[in-house]
């Protein structure tokens, strides 16, 4: 084994909407990437995205569906554990031990909690406001070294950091103090139809992104009616943000700079450049979707993939909390 494979990376998405290309290009594959180095734990926090309300079906679908995702897209189940957030209790029970060392004033400073409060009005649940403290939870009861996620999720990993730092310094090294990891290339996918904001899956307009498993012609048709400009160059400036966000979409698929892209179509115009971005997402995706409906298919594996890694996880997880009770005067059962 990689003598690095001793290090642990821990990330997780929330199945509270399809996984979008940003989710793949942003998230997932850096994930595939990291697992030679890394061991990885990845789950779907199905925990997280009951702050806000979901409907039941569609949650059970989704969890399985994003699970299958995660498979398909080259995570391997056998080398890392790949798993669902509520299948191991310790999550939350850690969770209200990590509330009682949390700060007001610190959740209070979240942008995302404010954005997303801002956006859920009068029912802002209690669950929103401490979704940090979970998330704290998940990373440090496996000892993890690196949270691979976005931008927007490096606040809540530093609050993460901070609560291991407190706890630490009041009862003694108890848990590994985790770095986020920002990949920088291909990392921000942009909305289609509205290119100075993220991709999301919670957009309303659906020309406005693409899905992991959205079919040939869809993507087609996204590409297509992807805003650019009346430049007619295809050119990475922040001028062109439209064109750039396609630039990056099919570097992150190729691997190729945006120098490169730039050089290859020197002269040539947007309607033979979004057709080849289009058939480049195309064949990224067709191997994914193809997996993905197999592993659906097949519930036995399914079940058997998220029990026996609920099993591993709840090992090593339970292990770290009866750490966390011990050192604060809980009597161990
Ligand atoms: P979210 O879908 O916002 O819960 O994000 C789940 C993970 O996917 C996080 O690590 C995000 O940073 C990443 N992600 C989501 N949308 C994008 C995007 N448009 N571009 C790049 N990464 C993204
Ligand atoms: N909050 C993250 C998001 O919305 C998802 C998440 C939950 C997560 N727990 C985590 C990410 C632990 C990394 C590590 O994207």
């Amino acid at each position: 084994m990689n003598k690095e494979r001793e290090k642990i990376s821990f990330s997780g998405i929330q199945p509270s909407g399809d996984l979008t290309i940003g989710n793949y290009l942003g998230a997932i594959k850096n994930w595939v990437g990291l697992q030679k180095d890394f061991y990885a734990y990845y789950c779907v926090v199905d925990l997280h995205a009951i702050t806000i309300r979901q409907d039941p079906k569609e949650l059970r679908e989704r969890t399985l569906k994003n699970l299958a995702i995660y498979i398909a897209s080259g995570l391997d189940p056998d080398k890392n554990t790949l798993f669902i957030q509520s299948h191991v209790p310790a999550h939350s029970e850690a969770s209200w031990l990590l509330n009682c060392y949390c700060y007001i004033g610190e959740l209070s400073r979240m942008t995302q909690y404010k954005d997303k409060s801002q956006k859920a009005g009068e029912s802002v649940s209690a669950g929103l406001f401490t979704y940090p403290v979970l998330m704290a939870a998940d990373i440090l009861l496996y000892d993890t070294n690196v949270v691979p996620v976005g931008n927007d999720q490096k606040q809540h990993v530093e609050l993460a950091r901070d609560l291991a730092i407190r706890f630490n310094n009041l009862y003694g090294q108890t848990f590994v103090v985790p770095e986020p990891y920002i990949a920088d290339s291909g990392a921000r996918i942009m909305d289609l139809q509205n290119p100075d904001k993220k991709m999301s899956k919670s957009i309303d307009n659906p020309n406005a992104y693409i899905l992991i498993l959205d079919s040939p012609d869809v993507i087609k048709r996204r590409i297509n009616r992807a805003v650019t400009d009346d430049i007619g160059v295809v050119r990475f400036l922040d001028k062109q943000p439209g064109i750039s966000n396609l630039i990056n979409i099919l570097g992150a698929i190729t691997n190729k700079s945006y120098k490169d892209i730039e050089k290859d179509y020197d002269g040539i115009g947007y309607a033979q450049f979004k057709e080849d971005v289009a058939q480049a997402l195309i064949e990224e995706l067709k191997p994914v979707q193809s997996r993905v409906k197999e592993i659906l298919a097949d519930k036995s594996y399914m079940e058997k993939t998220y029990k026996d890694s609920a099993e591993r996880a709840n090992y090593v997880a339970n292990k770290t909390l009866r750490k966390m009770q011990k050192k604060i005067g809980l009597i161990i059962r």
